[in-house]
C-alpha cells in the first residue's frame, strides 16, 4: 500500500463517501462517530441503483464518475466506499487512477464472524453482485476449513430498504432468512449472520425480530471507520484540529431524489441537513 500523501490534501477538505443510494449511511454514521470534526460529503447514486443486481461495468462506471466528480467539485482527501458491491467490482481500478487518493473499501466481514461464531456456521446475506465477485471468492478462500458459510443473495432487498417499501423488507427477511435455514446456538444452526451490504443494517429490526436475540449480527460500520482514521494517520492527510468548535459539517447529494437522502439522514442519524440533487 502507498504511504504517499494525497496531493494537496488540506486538513479543511472533506472526506467523500458514496454508495448506491442510501445504505452507506450505516458507515457514514460510524464515520463521524469516530471523526466528529471531519467534514463529509456523502454521495447517494440512487438515480442508478440498484447495484446488487446490475453488471460489473455499470457499477465501474458510475463508481469512476462518483469519484472525479467528488474530486473536481468537493477537492476530497479521500474516499470511502461505502458499498460492498461498488468496492468489489471498482476498488482496485479507482486506487490504479487515483494512487494520490486514500480509498477505504468494505467487504463483508467474514473474519470478525469466524472469530465470533461457536457453531462455525455463518450466514452471509449480499447482493448478487458480491456473492459473484473475484474479490469475494479470494475472501472466501482465505477462510476455507474455518466455517462453513451459508451465502444468500438477496435480491431486491436494498431496493425495498431504499425505498422504504415496510412489509416488503419484512417478506424478502422472512424467505431469505429460511431459504438459509435454521438459526440459534444449536449444533449445526446458524449462530453468526453477516450483513454484506450497507443497506442491511437498516432491516435489522425485522430480522432481529425473525431470528430471536441469540444470533449475532455483523457489520462494517465501526471498523471501517477506525480503519479510515489509520489509513489518513499512515498517508499523512490532516485531519481537522481536534479542537475545532461543533461537528463536522455534512454535505448531501443525491443522482435520485434528495427528499428520500434527507429523510432517510433524519430517520437513521437524527442529522436535519438539505440534500441536493447531483446535477
Ligand atoms: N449498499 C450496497 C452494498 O453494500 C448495494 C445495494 C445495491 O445497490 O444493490 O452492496
Amino acid at each position: 500500500m502507498s504511504t504517499q500523501p494525497a496531493s494537496g490534501a488540506r486538513a479543511d477538505r472533506p472526506i467523500g463517501v458514496f454508495d448506491s443510494g442510501v445504505g452507506g449511511l450505516s458507515i457514514l454514521r460510524a464515520l463521524r462517530a469516530e471523526l466528529p470534526h471531519e467534514d463529509f460529503v456523502y454521495f447517494a447514486d440512487s438515480g442508478h441503483a440498484p447495484y446488487g443486481e446490475r453488471d460489473g461495468a455499470h457499477v465501474i462506471a458510475r463508481s469512476r464518475a462518483i469519484t472525479s466528480q467528488l474530486r473536481a467539485e468537493h477537492g476530497i482527501k479521500a474516499l470511502v466506499i461505502a458499498c460492498n458491491t461498488a468496492t468489489a467490482a471498482a476498488v482496485h481500478l479507482l486506487r490504479e487512477e487515483h494512487p494520490d487518493l486514500p480509498i477505504i473499501g468494505v467487504e463483508p466481514a467474514l473474519k470478525p464472524a469466524v472469530a465470533l461464531s461457536r457453531t462455525h456456521r455463518i450466514g452471509v446475506m449480499a447482493t448478487r453482485g458480491t456473492l459473484g465477485s473475484a474479490k469475494f471468492a479470494v475472501l472466501l478462500d482465505s477462510l476455507s476449513g474455518l466455517a462453513e458459510f451459508v451465502l444468500q443473495p438477496c435480491d431486491g432487498l436494498a431496493d425495498a430498504i431504499e425505498h422504504q417499501e415496510t412489509s416488503k423488507i419484512t417478506a424478502l427477511c422472512e424467505k431469505y432468512t429460511r431459504e438459509m435455514g435454521p438459526f440459534g446456538p444449536g449444533s449445526g444452526q446458524i449462530d453468526t449472520l453477516v450483513l454484506g451490504c450497507t443497506h442491511y443494517p437498516f432491516a435489522s429490526g425485522p430480522l432481529r425480530a425473525l431470528l430471536g436475540p441469540e444470533v449475532h449480527f455483523i457489520d462494517t460500520g465501526e471498523p471501517v471507520a477506525r480503519h479510515t482514521r489509520q489509513l489518513l494517520l499512515t498517508r499523512q492527510v490532516s485531519l481537522q484540529p481536534a479542537d475545532r468548535p461543533g461537528r463536522g459539517q455534512l454535505t448531501l447529494i443525491s443522482t435520485g431524489q434528495p427528499g428520500d437522502l434527507q429523510a432517510a439522514a433524519q430517520r437513521w442519524l437524527g442529522i436535519d441537513a438539505t440534500a441536493r440533487s447531483a446535477a
